[in-house]
């Protein structure tokens, strides 16, 4: 289906991606995939040029189908003074002046989608949603293999109805954005290990386990349990050239054991990163968040000067829980290694969750 020598699909990194960490991902015969959420799409044009110079491999590209919470439209100054009150003193600490309230159109999915499907990316992945009817026709028309995310059955079975071609089934342990679609993302953290058989269960397309993944062994465990593929994200965030800051893969490979959290406070959408003192400032009782993207923009305004500053506390170290796995900081290499030890099991394991759906079925 994706025309790749391996089942490993690189987890799209929004705004933490790099050209050269896809194209390595795709160069070593797996999906190297680019979150492109954040670009305009001019600029998902340029990116996708940027990309097939580097690779004439297969690789995704990946957007948010909803840009924006329902309740950002009704927010006002007051909740963005409230929101902003809780990290004056961080702003204070770092010498920067209070952002000021200031309303910024969302990013447009169909004009960012225009952008992916003229650029005629071979895979165009998303999460937060099923695209409109016409933009998955397109996909269809022209060749362009969809991967969706689900994070509860549900969501894998309206991504099916809609025609996806893959479902990338999400477990709570991932790196990053919940990215829920059906309800609350607090209602859907289901963890790897119990999504995967059961998003198995109620659909016929292939199935992609993310969430956790950091070595042969949890990708041993996500094909014994039906999964056609693994999305490896935190693990390959760690690795040198990709677009996250050295002081973040420093945090995400450091060798004793940091605890990961899901928190609304960094962008106002449920998302796993390191429990540093921002996570603990915006997790206090009573610090009002900011719906998506109101808070991230809020966020950002200190995080920029943070990371200015060398003070990895207060910066955004989005990660997941299998952070504590990464030892390699090479992406050839990590690869190399879940390849070699996966191989000789991979056949048995495939085989061995077929025959047992199939008996079920
Ligand atoms: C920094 C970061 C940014 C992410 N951004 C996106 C994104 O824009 N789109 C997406 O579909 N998934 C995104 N994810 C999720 C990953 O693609 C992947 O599914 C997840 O990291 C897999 O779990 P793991 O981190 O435990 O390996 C992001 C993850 C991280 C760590």
């Amino acid at each position: 289906l994706l025309g790749v020598a391996y089942p490993i699909v690189q987890g799209a990194f929004g705004g933490f991606d790099s050209q050269r960490l896809t194209a390595a991902v795709s160069a070593f015969g797996g999906l190297g995939a680019f979150g492109a959420n954040a670009l305009e799409p001019a600029l998902i044009t340029d990116t996708i040029a940027e990309l097939r110079a580097l690779t004439d491999k297969p690789f995704a590209v990946n957007l948010w189908v909803s840009t924006e919470d329902d309740a950002a439209r009704t927010s006002d100054a007051a909740a963005f003074e409230r929101s902003r009150a809780a990290l004056t003193p961080h702003f204070r600490e770092l010498g920067v002046a209070l952002p000021e309230y200031r309303r910024k159109p969302s990013m447009s999915f169909p004009a960012q989608a225009r952008a992916v499907l003229d650029a005629g990316v071979p895979v165009f992945s998303f999460i937060f949603g099923v695209p409109p009817a016409e933009i998955l026709q397109e996909c269809r028309s022209r060749g362009v293999v969809t991967l969706g995310t689900a994070t509860n059955p549900d969501e894998a079975i309206a991504l099916e109805r809609a025609g996806i071609d893959a479902v990338v089934a999400s477990g709570f342990e991932a790196g990053g954005h919940r990215g829920s679609f059906l309800g609350r993302s607090e209602d859907s953290l289901l963890g790897t290990l119990a999504l995967v058989p059961q998003v198995r269960d109620v659909v016929s397309v292939p199935v992609i386990a993310a969430g956790g993944i950091g070595d042969a062994r949890g990708a041993a465990a996500a094909l014994a349990l039906g999964a056609s593929g693994v999305q490896i994200g935190t693990a390959l965030l760690a690795c040198e050239g990709s677009g996250a800051t050295p002081a973040h893969r420093d945090a995400i490979s450091r060798q004793r054991y940091t605890p990961t959290r899901l928190t609304r406070g960094f962008t106002g959408r449920l998302a796993r990163g390191l429990d540093n003192t921002l996570m603990q400032t915006l997790e206090r009782d009573g610090v009002e968040t900011l719906p998506y993207p109101l808070q991230r923009g809020l966020v950002r305004a200190l995080t920029s000067a943070a990371e200015s500053a060398g003070r990895a506390d207060l910066t955004v170290m989005w990660a997941g829980e299998a952070a504590g796995l990464s030892r390699t900081r090479d992406a050839a290499t990590f690869l190399d290694q879940l390849v070699t030890e996966l191989a000789p099991i991979a056949g048995t394991l495939v085989t061995w969750s077929a025959q047992r759906t199939r008996r079920e079925t």
